[in-house]
């Protein structure tokens, strides 16, 4: 008898361990391998996921690149590579355009290794330039450049500003049906979406989800 509560008691941490673990890992199953853990963006994720079927989106951008591939699914949230995957499973296109050549060069050798080079092109190039010369109707946009910080209040309005310059340079190629959704915004001072959020509410915008990441179709 003392030996089986023993026992219990010896097991119990490793199973609660496990189990909270287990709880805590937000998978994108099955259209994702389980292995990957989206976390926070998991529901928002789900969700789009959905409307790029419904709508037939056909022309997706992002803006800031997955840098490091498919590594970072927890922390950066590998959107490249989400919506890159529908889009070759969809016949549609996906454009990513990043500043930084590191960036550019790590999304670049995921899309080599996932053979998605006919479905996704990454742009080495400031945003705002790549989106003020892009002439095609946008279905999709997905706004996560300039990063955001926590606690530098200047950052943050700095990068707040950087995402509403950003919608405003592509807004008019979107359409009724459209679809934005902007990373990075549960965060203190409201995150890269605060100020772009604002103005899409006071156009004809509306938001579906408000959690860590804020997606928005037209009313
Ligand atoms: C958080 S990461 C993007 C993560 C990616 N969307 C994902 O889901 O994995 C932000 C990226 O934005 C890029 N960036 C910062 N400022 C930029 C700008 N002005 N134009 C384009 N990209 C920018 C950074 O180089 C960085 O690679």
């Amino acid at each position: 008898m003392v030996f089986k509560i023993l026992t219990i008691v010896l097991l119990l941490p490793p199973a609660i361990h496990f189990t909270l673990k287990f709880i805590k890992h937000k998978s994108l199953y099955p259209f994702m391998p389980f292995k990957y853990n989206f976390r926070r963006r998991r529901i928002t994720f789900a969700k789009t996921l959905k409307l790029l079927d419904e709508r037939h989106v056909k022309m997706i951008i992002e803006t800031g690149t997955s840098r490091e591939g498919l590594k970072n699914t927890k922390g950066d949230g590998a959107a490249t590579f989400v919506f890159g995957k529908w889009a070759q499973q969809n016949n549609a296109k996906m454009h990513s355009v990043d500043i930084n050549e590191d960036s550019v060069k790590g999304a670049q050798n995921e899309i080599n290794k996932q053979n998605l080079n006919d479905t996704i092109t990454v742009h080495l190039s400031d945003s705002l330039e790549f989106l003020k010369t892009f002439e095609n109707t946008v279905d999709f946009l997905y706004l996560d450049s300039y990063d955001y910080s926590k606690t530098d209040v200047d950052i943050q309005i700095k990068s707040q500003e950087h995402h509403l310059k950003e919608f405003k340079l592509i807004e008019n190629k979107l359409h009724d049906n459209s679809i934005v959704l902007i990373d990075d915004c549960g965060l203190p001072g409201g995150g890269k979406g605060k100020t772009v959020v604002e103005y899409m509410l006071k156009k004809d915008w509306k938001v579906l989800i408000d959690a860590y990441q804020i997606l928005l179709v037209k009313k």
